[in-house]
């Protein structure tokens, strides 16, 4: 009876165990150090010499920030978003009159399919409950107009890169940021990127719901 109830339990076990491992996002986390690089809990870097010694972006909001689908796909072929590395200035060094980028850090992030899936929810998890959602609203916007907010007036590509139309290499390329941004994330951390990163080196500036709505719907199409 009990050898008949042993053999039950380890059937079971075996039939339980790969399913349940698969699930478990937060210790493929763990298993893959992603930790070693990200910092996966808060609070956010508080002086600039913690923002230098920063090796990866946070990831202790990803939930708040991301979108699922995108972030499926990329910790299973990582790509470039920081042309000049996470913090530009560990990268850089100038050449003549010129900054030359040298071997900005990659993300190091090699998950099968199953694993990202399964790492994905866990990340989504993560989130910043402070934030308000179903802020963004959908709208059709002048492309025309929103750059000349953002290109001439405000100079957002002095630091970002536009698709087709270049732009700074000192943090994150505009290039698919509509498919790999929550649009409600975009539009707090626009608002106030200090609550997010309190040293990082964009300004808070005092925008009005439409000018926040224009950029961010502009943002939200740049999704290729
Ligand atoms: C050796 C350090 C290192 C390890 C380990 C690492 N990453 Fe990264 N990761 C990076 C760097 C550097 C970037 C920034 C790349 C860029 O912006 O071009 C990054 C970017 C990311 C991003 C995008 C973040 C953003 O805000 O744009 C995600 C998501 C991510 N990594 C997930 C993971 C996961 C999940 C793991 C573990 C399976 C992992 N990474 C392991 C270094 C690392
Ligand atoms: C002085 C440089 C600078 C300027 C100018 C600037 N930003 Fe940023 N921006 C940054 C930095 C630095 C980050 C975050 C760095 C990181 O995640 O590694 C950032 C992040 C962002 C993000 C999140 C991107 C992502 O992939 O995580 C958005 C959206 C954004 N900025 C929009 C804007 C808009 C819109 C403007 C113009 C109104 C602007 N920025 C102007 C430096 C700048």
């Amino acid at each position: 009876m009990t050898r008949i109830l042993a053999l039950a339990v380890s059937a079971l076990m075996t039939m339980a165990a790969p399913a349940a491992m698969a699930a478990d996002g937060k210790a493929l986390v763990k298993s893959n150090k992603c930790g070693s690089c990200h910092q996966m809990a808060g609070p956010a870097a508080k002086t600039i010499a913690q923002v230098l010694k920063r090796k990866a972006p946070d990831l202790f909001y990803a939930g708040s920030k991301f979108k699922k689908d995108w972030l499926v796909e990329y910790i299973q072929k990582p790509t470039t978003l920081r042309p000049g590395g996470v913090v530009y200035l560990n990268s850089i060094s100038v050449e003549g009159e010129a900054d030359v980028v040298k071997n900005p850090p990659k993300c190091a992030s090699k998950l099968s399919g199953g694993d990202a899936a399964a790492v994905a929810d866990y990340l989504m998890t993560l989130k910043d409950a402070s934030m308000k959602t179903g802020v963004f609203k959908k709208m059709k916007v002048k492309k025309a107009k929103a750059r000349v907010v953002m290109m001439k007036d405000e100079a957002c590509n002095a630091c970002h890169k536009f698709p087709k139309k270049g732009g700074g290499i000192s943090c994150p390329t505009f290039e698919g940021i509509g498919a790999r941004l929550n649009p409600d994330w975009m539009y707090s951390f626009i608002q106030n990127p200090q609550h997010w990163d309190p040293k990082v080196w964009m300004a808070k500036r005092e925008f009005d719901d439409a000018t926040l709505q224009l950029m961010v719907n502009y943002l939200v199409k740049l999704n290729k």
